[in-house]
């Protein structure tokens, strides 16, 4: 199950990848907060069933997450990925799936969590960036890490030619964890992601 928010690019690494009998994975539904995005009509090209569970639809925002929650129940995944999914989970959510979602962040964790992460990092200065795989906590991009990814940050870059490069380092890096977490399972110790073989 993979939920998602835009253009949806991890999305179709994932399923591209998912192609491969070997890979051990496949994208039984895709989830979203929003209606009329690229990532929808992706999953709808390869007849992958999708779902949109909007925020303004319900009273509050606890009814939209646990609403959001029976929705990808219905599904019975082994693993939720959101992959540009620009909403945080909540409590009820995570009481029913948490230690199976994993989410990507366009940044080094711990370094510049939420929204805007390239930009921060950027504006910061740094002379590296990349993305991060964690598993999801109740924080804000604070669960623990299942992998990194490192890019550099050349001195012309501006916001989004620093995010396209860590896109491309972000999907390789998602693609080869959600197989290898399908495969083999991961266990998590004092923070510590470790796979299970
Ligand atoms: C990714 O960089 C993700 O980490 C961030 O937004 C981007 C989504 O890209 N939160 P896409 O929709 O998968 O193309």
């Amino acid at each position: 199950m993979v939920l998602v928010s835009g253009a949806g690019s991890n999305l179709q690494a994932l399923l591209e990848a998912c192609n491969d009998p070997t890979y051990g994975a496949s994208v039984v539904a895709v989830g979203a907060d929003r209606e009329d995005i690229e990532a929808l009509a992706r999953a709808d090209r390869v007849g992958v069933p999708t779902f949109v569970t909007r925020v303004g639809c319900f009273a509050t925002r606890e009814q939209w997450d646990g609403a959001l929650a029976e929705k990808v129940d219905a599904f019975d995944p082994d693993l939720v990925v959101l992959a540009g999914f620009m909403k945080l989970v909540g409590g009820r959510f995570l009481a029913r799936f948490e230690g199976r979602v994993v989410n990507t962040h366009p940044a080094l964790c711990p370094s510049f969590p939420g929204t805007t992460g390239p930009a921060d990092a950027l504006a910061y200065g740094v002379k590296v960036s990349g993305a991060t795989l964690f598993v999801v906590d109740a924080g804000v991009d604070t669960g623990p890490i299942v992998d990194q990814t490192v890019v550099p940050v050349e001195d012309d870059d501006d916001v989004q030619s620093l995010h396209e490069r860590i896109k491309v380092a972000e999907r390789r890096m998602l693609v080869d964890n959600v197989g290898r977490i399908a495969r083999e399972g991961f266990t998590i110790t004092d923070r510590k992601v470790r796979f299970a073989t």
